[in-house]
C-alpha cells in the first residue's frame, strides 16, 4: 500500500475506528486537549484513535489531533506499511531521497488572507495544558530557510500565540530553525517562516526526524512516499510551501524582537519554564476551502509527539549506524514511546563480532544522540516485547561488567533528574547496558522445535484456546 494523503488517511483510519469524531461544539481553551489527554492516558496503544472536533466555538474550522501519532498502527498506516516495517521504510527513504517539484496551483492556497485579514483567532488553535499553558499554541511543522544555501528546513517547534498577528516561537538556540533564521537576522533582515498545518503525512513525519543540518526534509518525505513532494511559492514570504496542506501560516521572524515564551506542558511530563524566544509577525494565512486545522498533541507522555518522534528517529538511528557508521551488524532499533523520542530509552539489536562490540556501539549511540538509556541485545530478542527484553537483562547482563555510565552527556533542560537542588541543570550522564550474550550458553531449556510443533496438533485436537504465536516464543523455539 502506498503512503496516503492526509484526507485519505483519515478515511482509512475512520473505517478502522482509529479516527473518531465529536459533533458537540467544544471550547478550544480546554475541551479538545482534555479529551486527547484521556485518550492517551487511559487507552492502550492498540485502542487509541485520532480525534476530529467537528465544531469549535468561535471558529468555522474543524480541529483534528492525534491522527498520525495515536498509535504505532496509525503511524504505520500513514506510511503505507505494517508496524514492523516502519524502520526499514525510514532506512529506504533516507537512502533514496527525492527532490520536490514546484507546482503553480495548490489546494493549500485555495483561500488567501493576507495582512490584517490574516487573523490567528480565526483558527481553532487549542490551549494544550488548560489552566497551565501561557496561551494557545500552534503545534505543527515549521518551515525555515538558509539565506546562504537556499536550503529549507522542516522541524516541529511549538509556537505561542500572542495576538491575532504575532507569535513567539520556541526556536531552540541550538536547533536548525534558529540557524536558518540567523542567516537573515544577523544581517538585520526578517527571516521567512511558515507553519504548515495538515500536510501530507510523510511531510509531517519527516519534520519529526532529527536529520543533519542541510538535509531538506521535503526530499526525505519524497523518499517516504516514493514520489516528489509538490511545493508552491508562498504568497508573502520567500519560501516554497507544501501544495497539499490544510493551512499555511506565513510570517517573518523580526530581528531583535524577543518575548517571553511559556510555560508549556513538556514531554518530560512536567511543565516547562518561561524563557526569551524570537517573535514573528504573521503576513498571511492560506488554506483549503473546507480546511481542517490539525494540531499535534504533546505534554505528558505517551502523546502524539512522543510516538511520532520515537518511531521516526529509531529509523534514522538505524540508517546512521548501518550506513553512515558502517555497522551492518545492527539489525534493529526501537525507542520507547513514553518520552521525548530522541531522549528516552533505545533498545538496539545487533550481532556482535566480539565480546566488547555491542558495548562500543552502545557508547557510540550514547555519545551521538540525546538518548538517555541504551540497551544492547542480540537479534534473537524481540525488542518490542518488554518481557523478552527483561529476560535478556536477567540472563545475559552482569551489572559489574556490562554497564557503562557515560558522563558529560547532552541533556534536556526540562529533565528534572539533571537539576541539582538550587543549581543549574547538568552535566548529565547516560546508561549503556549490554545485555548481549558473551559466551556460548548452550541451547534453550525448551523441548526441540520438532516436539514443540508436533505438540501444537495435540493442543488443537484437545480444543485448547487458540493463540497467535508471540514473536518471543517463535524466536526461542526456532533455536531450540
Ligand atoms: C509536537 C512537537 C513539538 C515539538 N516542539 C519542539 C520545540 O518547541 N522546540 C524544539 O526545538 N523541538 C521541538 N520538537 C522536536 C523537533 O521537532 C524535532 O527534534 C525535529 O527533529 C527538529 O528539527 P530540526 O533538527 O530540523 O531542528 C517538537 C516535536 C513535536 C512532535
Amino acid at each position: 500500500m502506498p503512503s496516503l494523503g492526509l484526507r485519505t488517511l483519515i478515511d482509512v483510519l475512520e473505517q478502522k475506528q482509529r479516527v473518531r469524531r465529536i459533533a458537540k461544539t467544544v471550547d478550544r481553551t480546554w475541551e479538545p486537549a482534555c479529551i486527547a489527554k484521556w485518550m492517551f492516558q487511559a487507552l492502550p496503544d492498540e485502542e487509541r484513535f485520532g480525534i476530529i472536533f467537528e465544531s469549535v466555538k468561535g471558529s468555522k474550522f474543524r480541529l483534528a489531533t492525534g491522527i498520525l501519532g495515536s498509535s504505532r498502527a496509525a503511524y504505520a498506516m500513514a506510511l503505507g506499511v505494517e508496524p514492523d516495517e516502519i524502520n526499514e521504510k525510514w532506512v529506504d527513504a533516507l537512502l533514496h531521497p527525492r527532490e520536490p517539484v514546484e507546482v503553480a496551483r495548490a489546494p493549500s492556497q485555495e483561500v488567501v488572507e493576507a495582512g490584517d485579514a490574516a487573523k490567528l483567532s480565526d483558527l481553532p488553535i487549542p490551549v494544550w495544558t488548560p489552566g497551565k499553558d501561557a496561551a494557545p499554541y500552534i503545534t505543527t511543522l515549521v518551515l525555515t530557510k538558509s539565506a546562504e544555501t537556499g536550503i529549507q528546513n522542516m522541524g516541529v517547534y511549538r509556537t505561542q500565540v500572542r495576538d491575532d498577528h504575532s507569535v513567539v516561537i520556541n526556536l531552540n538556540p541550538a536547533g536548525q530553525g534558529t540557524r536558518n533564521a540567523r542567516t537573515y537576522m544577523d544581517k538585520g533582515k526578517p527571516a521567512p517562516i511558515a507553519w504548515v498545518i495538515g500536510a501530507d503525512p510523510a511531510v509531517l513525519l519527516a519534520a519529526t526526524a532529527k536529520l543533519p543540518y542541510g538535509v531538506n526534509e521535503a526530499t526525505i518525505a519524497g523518499g517516504l512516499t516514493g514520489a516528489p513532494i509538490e511545493l508552491v511559492k508562498a504568497k508573502t514570504v520567500d519560501l516554497m510551501v507544501p501544495a497539499n496542506a490544510e493551512f499555511i501560516i506565513e510570517g517573518e521572524v523580526i530581528p531583535g524582537e524577543i518575548a517571553q515564551e511559556g510555560p508549556f506542558g513538556e514531554f518530560a511530563g512536567y511543565m516547562g519554564g518561561v524563557g526569551p524566544r524570537p517573535v514573528a509577525r504573521i503576513t498571511a494565512i492560506t488554506h483549503r476551502k473546507d480546511a481542517i486545522y490539525y494540531g499535534f498533541s504533546s505534554q505528558m507522555p505517551p502523546s502524539e509527539s512522543t510516538i511520532m518522534q520515537s518511531l521516526s528517529n529509531a529509523g534514522v538511528l538505524l540508517k546512521q549506524l548501518r550506513y553512515d557508521l558502517g555497522e551492518p551488524t545492527v539489525t534493529d532499533a526501537v525507542i520507547d514511546l513514553n518520552y521525548g523520542g530522541t531522549m528516552g530509552h533505545v533498545i538496539v539489536a545487533m550481532e556482535p563480532r566480539d565480546a566488547a562490540h555491542s558495548k562500543r556501539i552502545g557508547c557510540l549511540v550514547a555519545n551521538m544522540t540525546g538518548l538517555k538509556r541504551i540497551t544492547m541485545v542480540d537479534p534473537d530478542i524481540d525488542i518490542r516485547d518488554p518481557d523478552h527484553i527483561d529476560w535478556a537483562l536477567n540472563a545475559r547482563m552482569d551489572p559489574g561488567k556490562d554497564i557503562v555510565v557515560v558522563e558529560g552527556a547532552q541533556f534536556a533542560h526540562m529533565d528534572p533528574s539533571v537539576r541539582p537542588v538550587g543549581g543549574r541543570p547538568g552535566p548529565a550522564s547516560k546508561l549503556v547496558v549490554d545485555a548481549t550474550l558473551k559466551v556460548d550458553a548452550g541451547t534453550f531449556s525448551l523441548p526441540s522445535k520438532d516436539y514443540m510443533m508436533r505438540a501444537l496438533e495435540l493442543w488443537k485436537e484437545a480444543g485448547l484456546p487458540e493463540f497467535e504465536m508471540p514473536k518471543r516464543a517463535r524466536l526461542r523455539i526456532d533455536r531450540s
